[in-house]
């Protein structure tokens, strides 16, 4: 079985990134579970990951090269590993903070995002770079566009890792990511099933 994962730049430069087709065979993708032993399959390996992190950094850098200050806002927990991944990348003058969300139980979303954690750097007039770690619904990115929004930065983009454009509901866009994937329940590289699998280095999913 084969699973295509489509890996597009959307905005910034052109030319040096074009759009390309990553494809994954499952069968030579099987792996155990290092913590449970189950079943289960890479669907991106850190190596995967590092390379493509590394060219959203750079696509980021070129965009934002003469915006002076970018806040950097991490959503809380899931983007932690892509989050520290990509700002060790970028060159322009960032300062990081954190937003914290939570929608899911165990593998599915209850449609009420809860705010936990709040940015403390002001972000008035500021450009505000969000890093998501996956674009699912849309619910989530939404309401925390409607939140950063009441403290009037001067623009918000957002760079999410995967996009799962299958259960979209909410109109909303990532302006950069990382990988299109199938509809599928992905966990580890800051990702979890249940809380747990989080600190895994690579991107599985359940066979
Ligand atoms: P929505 O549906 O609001 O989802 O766009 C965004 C948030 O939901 C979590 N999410 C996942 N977490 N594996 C996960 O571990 C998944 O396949 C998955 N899909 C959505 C994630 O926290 C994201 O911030
Ligand atoms: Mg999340």
């Amino acid at each position: 079985m084969w699973i295509s994962l489509i890996s597009y730049p959307e905005s910034g430069m052109s030319g040096s990134h074009g759009n390309y087709t990553h494809s994954v065979n499952f069968s030579t993708r099987m792996s155990t579970n290092p913590i449970t032993g189950a079943d289960d399959m890479v669907l991106l390996t850190n190596c995967e990951l590092q390379s493509r992190v590394k060219e959203l950094a750079q696509q980021i850098n070129f965009d934002y090269r003469d915006k002076g200050e970018i806040v950097v806002i991490g959503v809380l927990k899931g983007a932690f590993m892509f989050f520290s991944d990509l700002v060790k990348h970028l060159t322009i003058d960032i300062v990081v903070d954190f937003i914290q969300v939570e929608s899911y139980e165990g593998t599915e979303s209850t449609g009420n995002v809860e705010l936990r954690h709040q940015p403390t750097v002001n972000i008035r007039g500021k450009h505000v770079l969000l890093v998501e770690d996956i674009l699912d619904t849309g619910i989530t990115l939404s309401n925390v566009f409607v939140f950063l929004s009441l403290h009037d930065p001067a623009s918000v983009r957002v760079v999410v890792l995967l996009d799962k454009p299958a259960r979209r509901q909410a109109q909303v866009k990532a302006d950069y990511t990382g990988f299109k994937i199938e509809n599928r329940f992905v966990y580890g590289y800051g990702l979890d099933y249940k809380q747990r699998f989080r600190h895994l280095s690579e991107v599985r999913t359940i066979k």
